[in-house]
């Protein structure tokens, strides 16, 4: 067989190549433009889903419109920086469209116990400069424990790389993954916190979070329960996407928003 099988592999990775070109050409907008498991979501279906940009319009994080002024995202995502630096994008799906909003950040509000994404206290709150006509969403209060069962299906979102190391996506990827019993979690993670975090991922990975989506929302029926925090690389076996355990500020996220 050699030969002509050779050769015929040959084409086809030479025809897959091109297909390659041509789809990147287009926009990778293919229905299997997955990489962390994920597929295209609308910003229509989603109008709380914001991302962080800085002045130049270059994609850092994610966020969840909370109020008509007020965007949670990461500590990690805006530690150390001046509103000034931060600009907010609202209903925008496509990062290449000029459609939906952009909003100056008035001030910004950091957990003071944050230091280090592993060691919790990974929320921030940003209050913007004018109100936004999207949708906020409504988050997870001190009485919501229920929301957080291990295998309940949560929704991510984000603009986020679509592999490890890859590059970032062009549109607003959505992806569903089971929430993780705190045990397993902390089998996964020597610094896994169940009072401040929450793990979620499927125990053979390939859907996850990743750079790029920090910031953005973990959503149980229709709840915002987490922010995408941390993780080890992104959509390992055994290794699932960490978030903020939102319920577990929600006192002084009252008090924020
Ligand atoms: N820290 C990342 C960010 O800044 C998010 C990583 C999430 N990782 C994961 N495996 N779920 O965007």
């Amino acid at each position: 067989m050699g030969g002509p099988t050779r050769y015929r592999r040959l084409l086809l990775a030479v025809v897959l190549a091109v297909t390659g070109v041509a789809t990147g050409v287009a926009g990778q907008a293919g229905a299997d433009e997955r990489i962390v498991g994920g597929s295209r979501a609308s910003i229509a279906d989603h109008s709380y889903m914001v991302y962080l940009a800085t002045v130049d319009g270059f994609q850092y994080c994610g966020g969840s419109l909370v109020a008509e002024d007020k965007v949670i995202t990461a500590a990690h995502c805006v530690a150390g920086e001046r509103p000034a630096d931060i600009t907010v994008v609202a209903g925008r799906e496509d990062k290449q469209s000029e459609t939906g909003l952009i909003s100056p950040v008035a001030s910004l509000w950091v957990h003071p116990d944050f230091t280090d994404v592993r060691d919790g206290a990974d929320v921030a709150v940003l209050t913007l400069r004018e109100p936004l006509p999207y949708r906020p969403i409504e988050r997870a209060g001190a009485d919501d424990a229920a929301l957080y069962e291990a295998g309940k299906p949560g929704l991510i979102l984000g603009w986020g790389r679509t592999t490890a190391g890859g590059e970032p996506s062009r549109f607003l990827l959505g992806a569903e993954v089971p929430l993780v019993a705190d045990a397993d979690c902390a089998n996964s993670y020597s610094t896994f916190k169940a009072e401040s975090m929450i793990c979620a991922g499927l125990p053979e990975g390939g859907v996850d979070s990743c750079q790029g989506d920090s910031g953005g929302p973990l959503v149980v029926e229709g709840v915002l329960v987490g922010i995408t925090s941390w993780g080890e690389g992104c959509a390992l076996a055994g290794k699932p996407g960490v978030y903020t355990r939102l319920m577990a500020y929600a006192a002084v996220l009252d008090e924020q928003v």
